[in-house]
Parts: structure tokens; C-alpha cells; sequence
């Protein structure tokens, strides 16, 4: 009798899938990331195993001496081939010396990449003589690409830097290789890498659809130059969390048409702070929208949350969200420039400009290495818009700080230090 009630009402698959929705919907409760990695493991349950192919196998060498490109390119192409998912891995206590190299796409199915072991640069830039200046790990064309694994990816960039026509100014002002460049590639998934030393941005994001990032860890002098930590341009639904990055250039730098941008709990410093921008140079047109920065330590920077736009450019900034933000020791806490002029020359007054709107900077706390804690330098024909400020304080250790505006219009609410000096909206 018992058995047969068993048999009948309980043990069908039913009851299976309701059990195991119930542990999922309890695990997702508890623990976002746990409740992530049971449903990462759900094809290995289901027997959707994936092929691991590992570039050793196809001769790389990883003593960090010897040339490994050849092996990564063959071992790519295999991967890149396999019909139902596949695993590329770099293994974990091996150098390989990679030169400039293309992973394209579209692969057949889903591809990791896990990079357990290091990956390090040619240090000479001579290497790049007739080849793209600007790449030296480049993936585009994804779709699904996966990329963990704990490794590291050293750019070793010193010769770069030293060449630089910001360290040297009688040097030519020259293009130095993104790390790693990720263009047209949609869902992508990249966590747990530590990415050191770029001969000049550290990772970037072209045309991306779709792309979450986390647990990075970026390292580079605080002197190296233009060594962004992570470059979004032109790419929408982008979220970066959980990282830490400390470089000589920006933290984090979103430009050219990119929108729904989230950055949460990062860590920055040395370096320039978060970035929207720089956008409109050479009179170029750019629309940027739906930007989120919630939780951020931003500490010894040279900026702290930044929009910096050229004159002559078209286009507009809306609605960023900057949110739960600490600081300490941050030359310029909070800065709007729209009179941004990266360049040798002067650059010429123009009528033309980015417009920026619905700009907010809410529970901002920390110190200002300088009295100057909040800039507003906005366009005399575009004015910024709707800029609201509430719960903001930020102090300097030798006096007072003071807030800069020039055709700023918005409201402020709560506690605001220093004292803003917005004017009230025109509308
Ligand atoms: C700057 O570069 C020039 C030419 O490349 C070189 O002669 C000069 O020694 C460099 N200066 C410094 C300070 O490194
Ligand atoms: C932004 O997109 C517009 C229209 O799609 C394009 O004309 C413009 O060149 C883009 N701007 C940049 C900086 O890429
Ligand atoms: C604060 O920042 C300034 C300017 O970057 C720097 O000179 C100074 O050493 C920093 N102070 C501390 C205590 O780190
Ligand atoms: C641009 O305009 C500003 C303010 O009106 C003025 O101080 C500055 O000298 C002008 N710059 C040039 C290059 O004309």
C-alpha cells in the first residue's frame, strides 16, 4: 500500500524537478554566485560534457622563452571548431610568450577560455613592426565566449611606456596595443583574471552586446601612461562588479555610443578615477545613456567620477547614476569638463558641444586631496541639465573645499558638502 503510494504519487519526475527547483530557488535566497555556479553546472549534470583542449597539446612550450603563438592559434582553431562546446585551457604554472594574435570567430558552439596559467607579451615593440599597433590579444566575432580561470596576462608594457610621447615628449605620439580587445562579441562572460602591466589599456570592449565582467584584478604603475584598466566603447548592457584596479590612467572609461553600462563595487586607485569620456573629439558625434556606478573606493586618484567631453563635439550624455561612492584623497572628487583638451595645442573655442543630462551623484563621501571637490564646467550653448546631488560630503584635510560651476542647472537635497552652486533648472 505504502509502496504503491510511493510508486504512484511520489517518486515520478515531477516530484524531481520540484525538489530540485525548491534547492535552486533556496540557493538563489542565500547566495547569488552559488545559485550562478549550480546553473553553470547544470549541463555537466545533464551529461553535456565539453572537450577540453589545452594549448600543450598542441606544442606550446610555456616556459615564458620560447615562441607559443603558433600553438594557441592551432589549439583556437580547434576549439573554435568543436560542435558542442569546448574548453580551451592555458595551464596553471606555465609562462607562454604570445605574440600579437586573433582569436575570430564564430566558433561552432559555446568556448572557455581558461586561462589558468600566464600569458605574457614580447617585451620588444618592434615585434608589432607591420602589425596592428593596437591589438595584441584579440577576440572578435563571439558569441558565448566564456573567459576564467585565476591566470595572468602581463602587457609587459615598460618599453612601450618609455617610448610614450607622455613620458617623453620629443617621441611621436604613437598607438600602443590594448592587452586584450574584445570586439563584436555578444554574452560575454569574463571573471577571475589579473591583468598586469599593459603596454596601454589593459582590457576593452568594441561593439559588445551583452558582456558581464568580474573579479578582475588590474595592476600597473601609477606613472605608466594611458593604461585604462577597462575601456566599454560603443558596447551596450555591459556590467563590470567586484574588481580592483589600479593603473596610471582611468579605472574605468566608457565612451563612443555606449549605454546601459553598470559598474558596481570596484576598487580604483592609483590612477584617474571612473570615466564617461572623453567623447566628441575631433567634432565627433556620440550618444551615451543609462550609465550606473554603485559602490565604488576610489583612493589617491586624480579624478574621482569624471564626464569629460571636447569642444566641437554633437551628441548627448543622459541619464548616470553615480551612487554609494567613497574617496579618499582624490584630487578632483566630482568633475564635469566640457572643455576637455587632451592635446599639445590649444584647443579652439567652439560652439558645438556634447549635451549632457539627468546627471546625479548621490551618498558621495570621502576626502579631496584638493579644495576643489566638485567642478561643474559645462557648454555655454548646451548647458548641463537636471544635475541632482544629495548626501554628499566631501572634505579636505587642510581647509575647506569648494564646488565650481559655469552653466550648471540642477537641484541638490540632504546634507551637501560642499555648499553646491547649481542654479535651479531653466524649465
Ligand atoms: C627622449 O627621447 C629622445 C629621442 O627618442 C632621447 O634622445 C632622449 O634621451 C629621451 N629623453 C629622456 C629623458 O628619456
Ligand atoms: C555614434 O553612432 C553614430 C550613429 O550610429 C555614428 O554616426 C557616430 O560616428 C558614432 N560615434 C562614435 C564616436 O563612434
Ligand atoms: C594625496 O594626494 C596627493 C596628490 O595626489 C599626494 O601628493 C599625497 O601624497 C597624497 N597623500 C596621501 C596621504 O596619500
Ligand atoms: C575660450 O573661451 C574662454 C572663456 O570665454 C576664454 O577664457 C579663452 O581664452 C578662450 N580660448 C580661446 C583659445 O580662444
Amino acid at each position: 500500500m505504502i509502496t504503491e503510494f510511493f510508486c504512484r504519487r511520489s517518486f515520478g519526475p515531477l516530484y524531481f524537478i520540484s525538489v530540485f527547483l525548491i534547492i535552486l530557488f533556496y540557493l538563489h535566497t542565500l547566495n547569488i554566485e552559488s545559485f550562478e555556479s549550480v546553473i553553470q553546472q547544470l549541463p555537466f549534470w545533464f551529461g553535456d560534457s565539453k572537450a577540453v583542449v589545452s594549448v600543450n597539446d598542441f606544442g606550446a612550450k610555456g616556459d615564458g622563452f620560447r615562441d607559443d603563438t603558433k600553438a594557441f592559434e592551432d589549439a583556437w582553431k580547434v576549439a573554435c571548431s568543436l560542435p558542442s562546446g569546448s574548453i580551451l585551457e592555458i595551464p596553471a604554472g606555465n609562462v607562454y610568450l604570445v605574440r600579437p594574435i586573433n582569436f575570430g570567430g564564430p566558433c561552432q558552439s559555446k568556448v572557455t577560455l581558461l586561462v589558468s596559467g600566464t600569458i605574457v607579451a614580447p617585451e620588444e615593440p618592434d615585434i608589432w613592426n607591420g602589425l596592428d599597433p593596437r591589438k595584441w590579444l584579440y577576440f572578435h566575432g563571439l558569441d558565448h565566449l566564456v573567459v576564467r580561470g585565476g591566470g595572468i596576462i602581463n602587457g609587459m608594457g615598460r618599453k612601450w611606456w618609455d617610448r610614450s610621447c607622455k613620458i617623453n615628449t620629443t617621441n611621436p605620439c604613437q598607438h600602443a596595443p590594448t592587452a586584450i580587445t574584445f570586439h563584436r562579441c555578444n554574452n560575454l562572460d569574463v571573471r577571475n583574471l589579473m591583468i598586469v602591466n599593459s603596454q596601454q589599456m589593459h582590457m576593452a570592449f568594441t561593439n559588445c552586446y551583452r558582456v558581464k565582467v568580474s573579479h578582475l584584478k588590474v595592476v600597473a604603475p601609477a606613472d605608466s601612461p594611458n593604461t585604462d584598466g577597462i575601456h566599454i566603447s560603443a558596447s551596450s548592457h555591459v556590467e563590470v562588479k567586484n574588481s580592483i584596479i589600479q593603473t596610471g590612467d582611468d579605472c574605468i572609461s566608457v565612451v563612443s555610443n555606449s549605454s546601459v553600462v553598470q559598474m558596481r563595487n570596484i576598487i580604483c586607485g592609483p590612477g584617474h578615477g571612473i570615466s564617461i569620456g572623453s567623447l566628441g573629439k575631433f567634432s565627433s558625434y556620440s550618444q551615451v545613456r543609462d550609465i550606473l556606478v554603485d559602490g565604488a573606493f576610489l583612493s589617491n586618484t586624480e579624478n574621482g567620477l569624471r564626464i569629460k567631453t571636447w569642444q566641437g563635439g554633437s551628441g548627448f550624455v543622459r541619464d548616470v547614476d553615480f551612487r554609494n561612492v567613497l574617496m579618499v584623497n582624490v584630487s578632483n572628487p566630482i568633475i564635469i569638463d566640457q572643455y576637455y583638451c587632451d592635446s599639445m595645442l590649444q584647443c579652439p573655442n567652439q560652439t558645438s558641444s556634447i549635451k549632457l543630462e539627468r546627471v546625479s551623484f548621490k551618498q558621495i563621501r570621502g576626502t579631496s586631496a584638493t579644495e576643489n571637490a566638485m567642478i561643474f564646467a559645462c557648454s555655454d550653448n548646451f548647458p548641463c541639465m537636471d544635475i541632482y546631488l544629495s548626501d554628499i560630503q566631501l572634505l579636505y584635510s587642510v581647509g575647506k573645499t569648494n564646488a565650481y560651476c559655469w552653466k550648471a542647472f540642477g537641484i541638490s537635497s540632504g546634507l551637501v558638502y560642499p555648499q553646491p552652486c547649481l542654479s535651479p533648472d531653466e524649465h
